[in-house]
């Protein structure tokens, strides 16, 4: 089944804010108030937009500065992602495919592209380098980002 994207609607982000990583992804799930994260998550400078699998919402990604950790250098022009896909669909070897359908839909922005990865998500950074992406830094965050400090930035032209 392709993967389609499209900008989120309101029951897309109630359902992913309550999505809930095992350790060592733990860090990766969003807490907060409810009604603030609804909010933010429509709001369009976070660029955020549904992964869907068979109409079914199989993840989420955004693009821009929601992206970022501070204490990371992104004064190049660069289009950053995030995502987050159901925890109960990852681990199953498909994190190449998820990667690459995100991609495919972030080129139409022609902007080379980058992806800011906590060091002990040896998963992600695996799945981002199946897909091209290159190391080019590796920064301490100027305080704990998703209960790590320890970050890399990723890019692919
Ligand atoms: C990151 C994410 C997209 C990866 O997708 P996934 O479907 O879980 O990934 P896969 O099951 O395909 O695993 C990817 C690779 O990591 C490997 N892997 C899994 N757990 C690992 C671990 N603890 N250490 C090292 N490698 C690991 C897998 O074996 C696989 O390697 P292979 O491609 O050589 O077979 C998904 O897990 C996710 O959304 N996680 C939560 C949010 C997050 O981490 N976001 C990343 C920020 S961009």
């Amino acid at each position: 089944m392709p993967i389609e994207l499209r900008p989120v609607v309101e029951s897309d982000v109630r359902d992913f804010i309550t999505w809930r990583y095992e350790p060592p992804y733990d860090g990766y799930s969003i807490t907060g108030n409810e009604a603030e994260l609804v909010e933010y998550f429509l709001s369009g400078k976070v660029g955020c937009h549904a992964l869907l699998e068979n109409s079914e919402l199989i993840g989420f990604c955004t693009f821009g500065s929601d992206a970022q950790v501070p204490g990371g250098d992104y004064f190049q022009n660069r289009l950053d992602i995030g995502l987050g896909i159901r925890p109960a669909l990852t681990g199953q070897g498909n994190g190449r495919d998820f990667v690459a359908a995100v991609i495919e839909f972030a080129l139409q922005q022609e902007l080379p592209l980058r992806v800011t990865i906590a060091g002990i998500n040896e998963r992600a950074i695996k799945v981002w380098e199946a897909n091209g992406f290159r190391q080019t830094q590796n920064f301490e965050a100027e305080s704990e980002v998703m209960g790590t400090r320890r970050f890399g930035v990723y890019e692919r032209d």
